[in-house]
């Protein structure tokens, strides 16, 4: 028995002033009976608004406008036309406030913008034409010259680029540290710090940070926080909860999830979203197309599934690897054995797909014969779609420098898509035969 306190403008199936006990499987009856009330009532936003079904199957979608068309329109426009210049003069003074020029907001994207905003429980979303743009206007916008970044270590690459090739021709330093402990953020703050990077998991190590602590002593010192939250998407994690300023994924990974478009997302609160449209968005030009919008809409649709069938693949493949006599250590987050395995369990509701492992022999050898020996898993960069690859980390370093003594350079990382287990599987232990 769960008691419940509804609050008007609360999170999923919230309604203010009602307090009342019910069993947890009795939730969705009383979301929707919620619902209908607000119905009822007029109100239409909360409890609905904030049903995960709601919002990938309706929210957003205006299909009265487009003769009932299940699937949203294309609108393959770069440009819009007003009646005058009156409102032409208003669109100039607020773009954000309708449609203009599609290097701005289309009717397609904002499909997707109210989802994506509404799974974070956000107040609003910009979607890029790819991550690591959304990464690029979220520093940019929330930094000066002369600032100080904090950034956990082995962030994703092109995240790390921005920090060590392009911010530092404007005098911003940026700090790596070990994000798993609290006291390393609280070590590495200067008088000059205003942008915290995060990535919760890591997307080869799988290291978590503290979110809610790191959340709370940013804002103690009115610093911004950023979070890349690719790994679980807004299903398994929900950072602006925890108090994130900025929530920042990769769409082209699990919300595509079909490998044929790329896509970049942040979601944070309407002023924040603003002010990164109004100069880094229009300015750097990186928001995405209409079509690719459509795609991911479309990919949205099924996400849920597709995460549920991931996450049942992922356990067949994990619990097969870790009794292979030539697997040494299987790294994923939410297996018991994972250093941060409590963390994990309080942060995320779930995560799948993605993991390293290391082989007893480690050898450049024996990691290059595996991943080539592999059939069904592809050798390629990229994950969330509906393919299974392998990337081991030795492919980003010269072999002269491979050092069999550095743990990390044993790294393969493996993504299990949507094969049959039994498929992937027998293809892992054909390969791991073929190793040395
Ligand atoms: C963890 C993580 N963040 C960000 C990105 C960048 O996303 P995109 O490739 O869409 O630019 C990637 C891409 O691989 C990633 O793995």
């Amino acid at each position: 028995m769960k008691e419940v306190i509804c609050l008007s403008k609360g999170k999923r199936g919230e309604v203010k002033g009602i307090r009342f006990k019910a069993q947890k499987s009795e939730m969705r009856n009383l979301k929707s009976a919620i619902c209908n009330l607000q119905l009822t009532c007029g109100n239409q936003t909360n409890a609905m608004d904030s049903d995960i079904s709601y919002i990938i199957n309706e929210l957003g979608e205006d299909r009265k406008n487009y003769f009932n068309a299940v699937a949203p329109p294309i609108m393959q426009t770069s440009n819009f036309n007003f009646d005058s210049i009156a409102e032409l003069r208003k669109a100039f003074d607020d773009e954000m406030g309708g449609y203009l020029y599609t290097r701005g907001l289309n009717p397609t994207t904002d499909i997707l913008r109210k989802k994506l905003a509404a799974l974070d429980e956000a107040e609003d979303c910009l979607v890029f034409g790819n991550g690591a743009a959304a990464i690029f206007a979220g520093v940019f916008a929330n930094v000066k010259a002369g600032d100080h970044i904090i950034s956990v270590r082995n962030p994703y690459t092109w995240a790390q680029r921005t920090f060590d090739s392009i911010l530092p021709r404007f005098g911003i330093t940026t700090t790596y540290i070990d994000g798993t402990k609290i006291e390393n953020f609280e070590a590495a703050i200067q008088s000059n710090t205003s942008f915290i990077y995060l990535e919760s998991p890591n997307s080869w190590t799988f290291a978590l940070q503290p979110i809610r602590q790191v959340a709370a002593l940013a804002k103690s010192k009115n610093i911004i926080t950023l979070l890349d939250n690719s790994y679980c998407t807004p299903i398994y994690q929900q950072p602006i909860a925890m108090g994130i300023d900025l929530c920042m994924q990769t769409a082209t990974k699990y919300i595509g999830g079909h490998s044929d478009t790329l896509g970049g997302v942040l979601t944070g609160t309407h002023a924040m979203m603003k002010k990164i449209f109004e100069v880094e968005y229009l300015a750097v030009g990186s928001g995405i197309s209409p079509f690719n919008a459509w795609l991911l809409v479309r990919g949205l649709r099924t996400l849920l599934a597709r995460l549920e069938r991931i996450t049942k693949t992922t356990k067949d493949v994990i619990d097969f690897l870790k009794q292979h006599p030539k697997v040494d250590q299987v790294i994923f987050p939410m297996d018991e054995n994972f250093a941060q395995y409590d963390l994990a369990k309080q942060q995320m509701t779930g995560g799948c797909g993605l993991f390293t492992i290391t082989l007893k022999n480690g050898t450049l050898d024996s990691i290059t014969r595996f991943c080539e020996s592999l059939r069904h898993f592809l050798l390629a960069v990229s994950w969330g779609g509906h393919e299974s690859l392998v990337i081991p980390k030795c492919a980003g370093i010269k072999p002269q420098d491979f050092d069999a003594s550095n743990i990390e350079h044993q790294y393969i990382r493996l993504y299990v898509g949507l094969e049959e287990s039994s498929y992937l599987i027998a293809d892992l232990e054909e390969a791991l035969s073929l190793a040395n």
